[in-house]
């Protein structure tokens, strides 16, 4: 039960604590099938504009989210960060009022068409993290917040890799992802199938901290940094999360220093 006491029943399972319950519809996680790139492009392009109007100002209530960003500009310093699953852009427009060279980019031609119209000064893209556009060694931050957890296993490392091959020798990203949930453990796979009232195939994995820290340490990545937060009430889905801030190694010497 959610700590607003509330829960909502589909087909006798309790599905989702009030208020995500009434976004979202699941199913359980042992019939969950994996939704392919298409179908995850077309249910952010489904909801991009109720996703937008959701979670436009989110950060407002988040100050640790806020300060994580900036954390991320601090260690990053000049260059250009890449936003990756950018949906609206709001967190891109966040890092963009304090950082000169911001790109946004995700698969959803929806997400993208609604981020350049709330920010038409930024750049934006649709594309996929799974093959950036991006030259080798070109970006000194990426962020991937909430995106990695609708690629699959093997995707995730595609991705990592993409990362790791877009950075710079030292430079920095932040990636966040739901850990569990009240009704999601660690590893479980949530189909949704109607999302803000549009029916999607649309699957969310709930990673293991450590196998992602793994991952990317494999990838070519220095963990400097692993946070696991608590949701916050009624203003998120009722899920544990976790932020991993890495920097990209240098192949002969190891972590650098940010201005290194
Ligand atoms: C939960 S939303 C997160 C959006 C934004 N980062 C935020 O924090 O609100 C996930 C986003 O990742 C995007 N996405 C999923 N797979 C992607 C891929 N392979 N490449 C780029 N974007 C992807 C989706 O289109 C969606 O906009």
């Amino acid at each position: 039960m959610s700590r607003s006491g509330a829960t909502v029943k589909t087909a006798g399972r309790v599905v989702a604590p009030l208020p995500y319950a009434r976004w979202m519809v699941q199913t359980p996680p042992s019939r969950a099938p994996q939704s392919t790139q298409g179908a995850v492009g077309a249910a952010y392009d489904a909801v991009a504009q109720a996703y937008d109007f959701k979670f436009r100002d989110e950060l407002d209530g988040k100050p640790l989210d806020r300060r994580l960003l900036e954390t991320l500009l601090d260690f990053v310093g000049a260059g250009t960060v890449v936003d990756l699953g950018c949906g609206p852009g709001h967190v891109t427009g966040f890092l963009a009022a304090q950082h000169a060279l911001v790109i946004g980019i995700d698969l959803s031609p929806g997400m993208i068409s609604v981020a350049h119209e709330r920010s038409p000064e930024l750049a934006f893209a649709v594309e996929s993290m799974l093959s950036l556009p991006t030259a080798d060694s070109s970006c000194a931050g990426a962020l991937a917040l909430y995106s990695i957890i609708h690629l699959t296993p093997e995707q995730r490392l595609v991705a990592y890799g993409e990362f790791a091959r877009t950075l710079r020798h030292g430079g920095w990203l932040l990636v966040g992802f739901h850990i569990d949930s009240a009704e999601f453990a660690m590893g479980d796979v949530n189909h949704v199938t109607t999302w803000f009232g549009q029916p999607v195939d649309l699957a969310g994995f709930f990673l293991d901290p450590a196998a992602v820290v793994a991952d990317l340490q494999s990838a070519g990545f220095a963990v400097m940094a692993k946070l696991e937060r608590q949701p916050l009430p009624d203003i998120e889905y009722w899920s544990r999360r976790c932020y991993v801030l890495a920097q990209r190694l240098c192949p002969s010497r190891g972590a650098q220093r940010p201005d290194g």
